[in-house]
């Protein structure tokens, strides 16, 4: 029930409306419960029907594609994808992260193209490691952040403990939008804090069906067929959290200073409408983007959007490669011809795809927030803009020095062609990244996570028929070297065997330590080593 949706502008002649797209993502540690929300977001937005489905896709994409072994063996999602769904006249694009560690590129591009942000925490366990990257990645952002505190249907710690504890720990603010009744094996139903009302099973274990309205959360005490025990613990504690935690405030949300927080069970379903009815409700809609010296307004009436993510051969069968498009500006239409202004060409989109819950569907228009599926032959990759003319760099994608390399070795030299070929594949859609050393032939591979290294030798041996193994470099970290092109050249040249290029031909200092390389930005002072570099 979307019932705090504001009422949205009428849209101009028919067309989408930007003001009722909510783009956003999941973060969460592993198994702290993403796939559950997401399916039970669907299943709340009748985008499904049946409970198990979002894994059943997962299966099937999974047999379509053999280097998904690897998600299989070690049960973790290794790829992003984009799932859209309605409810209520607004339309919700949620952009899947990985989970792991190893793929935080992927996830931190992916971020890039969302809006806001739903950081799933499991009550017992609080924050973890990877919850926390993935919240320092939005908050760099300024991605507004709902928190959603799953699991209320097993014991957990304190709710008012640990609302103290988050708040500490991510040097944020809370406020709480539905509370607990009982934890684990007490959970009663949900207390739904801006809406008035306790939400209860009308048995143990069931649904949230029951309502019962309030004026103030004392009125609950007293409260039949729930435990007195139970309610008075659930209202001291919602009653001291109102008292000490910070009311709700739009604009500080906004900015990413406070988060309004929903205990829930995923798995029940519990807290699952309120946090929809919450991102429909006062989630942003699309957001401005910074560009290239100005800022691109959703309202704009040129088109234009940004490549977060490529896949290649998700259908091994039929070499496809789709480019993953936030859409920033504009109405696109089928067909539209936009400028790609990396290549300084125009192509025409003529099979724009939506990705829907269960299946792929043909865009006709959309709007500012959209993610559009552009099919290409390698035309499009990760940072890159379209237009209808204009050349705009959006801000926000940058590719991280990697943190390990490996020459790559050919098990049949005679393939060292499609190996050229497969590896730049798999760096436009950033897989890995591809240096090559002006002394050695051999190219070496550079990456944030290990699990990032099976991945790639997986995907050349069975998507490109192109068997490797790794050797160790003697290299510990890399850095773009930028500065005045003559310096820049002399440093080359002193430093041969440590420099590569990498795929725009920009050179790449290898560094054999960490001492080698403070040595080398003491020692050219002229030059920057940089750590991060913006793409497109
Ligand atoms: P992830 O995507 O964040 O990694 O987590 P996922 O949804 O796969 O959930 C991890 C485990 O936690 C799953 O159990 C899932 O059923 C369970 N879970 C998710 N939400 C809730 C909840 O609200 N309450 C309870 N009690 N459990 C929840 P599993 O045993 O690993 O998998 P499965 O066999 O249940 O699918």
């Amino acid at each position: 029930m979307l019932d705090q949706t504001p009422e949205a502008p009428a849209s101009a002649g028919g067309q989408p409306d930007f003001t009722r797209r909510r783009t956003f993502a999941i973060i969460s540690h592993p198994d702290a419960g993403k796939t559950t929300l997401t399916e039970k977001l669907l299943l709340a937005s009748g985008a499904i029907r049946q409970a198990g489905q979002v894994k059943a896709r997962g299966e099937r994409r999974r047999t379509r594609s053999d280097w998904m072994e690897i998600e299989q063996q070690r049960g973790i999602s290794v790829t992003s994808s984009v799932m859209t769904f309605e409810r209520d006249g607004i339309v919700f694009n949620l952009l899947d992260t990985p989970g792991h560690s190893d793929f935080s590129e992927d996830t931190y591009r992916t971020l890039s193209a969302v809006d806001a942000a739903v950081m799933v925490i499991d009550v017992a366990k609080g924050i973890e490691s990877q919850t926390r990257k993935l919240f320092e990645v939005c908050r760099l952002r300024d991605i507004p952040i709902f928190t959603f505190i799953n699991k209320v249907d097993r014991e957990g710690q304190d709710p008012l403990g640990l609302m103290d504890d988050i708040a500490a720990t991510l040097a944020l603010d809370l406020t709480p939008f539905t509370w607990p009744i009982g934890l684990g094996t007490d959970f009663r139903g949900l207390i739904d804090v801006p809406g008035k009302r306790a939400l209860l099973a009308e048995e143990r274990g069931g649904p949230l069906t029951r309502i019962v309205p309030y004026e103030d959360p004392i009125d609950l005490l007293g409260l039949e067929g729930v435990e007195a025990r139970i309610v008075e613990e659930a209202v001291e504690s919602l009653s001291l959290a109102l008292g000490v935690l910070p009311p709700f405030e739009l604009e500080s949300f906004r900015e990413g200073h406070l988060s309004p927080v929903f205990y829930g069970s995923a798995i029940k379903e519990a807290g699952v409408a309120q946090l929809l009815a919450g991102l429909g409700g006062f989630g942003p809609s699309p957001l401005p983007r910074n560009a290239n010296g100005r800022t691109v307004e959703p309202a704009e009436a040129n088109v234009s959007g940004f490549v977060f993510k490529v896949q290649a051969n998700m259908d091994p069968n039929h070499r496809d490669r789709v480019a993953f498009v936030r859409l920033c500006s504009g109405v696109f239409k089928r067909g539209m011809k936009l400028f790609n202004a990396r290549e300084k060409r125009h192509m025409a989109i003529a099979n724009p795809i939506f990705f829907f819950a269960q299946e792929r569907e043909t865009v006709d228009e959309a709007v500012a927030g959209d993610i559009i599926g552009i099919p290409n032959h390698g035309m499009l990759r990760v940072g890159d803009t379209l237009s209808e003319g204009e050349t705009i760099r959006f801000e926000g994608i940058p590719d991280f020095a990697p943190e390990i390399l490996r020459r790559v070795l050919l098990a049949d030299p005679m393939k060292s062609k499609q190996l050229q070929k497969a590896l730049h594949d798999l760096a436009e859609e950033g897989v890995t990244q591809v240096l090559r050393p002006l002394t050695d032939p051999a190219p070496i591979v550079g990456v944030v996570g290990t699990l990032q290294l099976d991945v790639l030798s997986s995907r050349l041996d069975k998507e490109y028929g192109v068997p490797i193994r790794y050797e160790s470099v003697s290299f510990v970290t890399a850095r773009w070297i930028t500065g005045d092109r003559a310096e820049v050249d002399r440093f080359a040249e002193t430093s041969r065997s440590s420099i590569a290029l990498d795929r725009d031909d920009q050179p790449v200092y290898l560094a054999r330590s960490q001492w080698v390389l403070d040595r080398a930005i003491e020692e050219w002072p002229k030059l920057k080593f940089v750590a991060v570099k913006e793409r497109g």
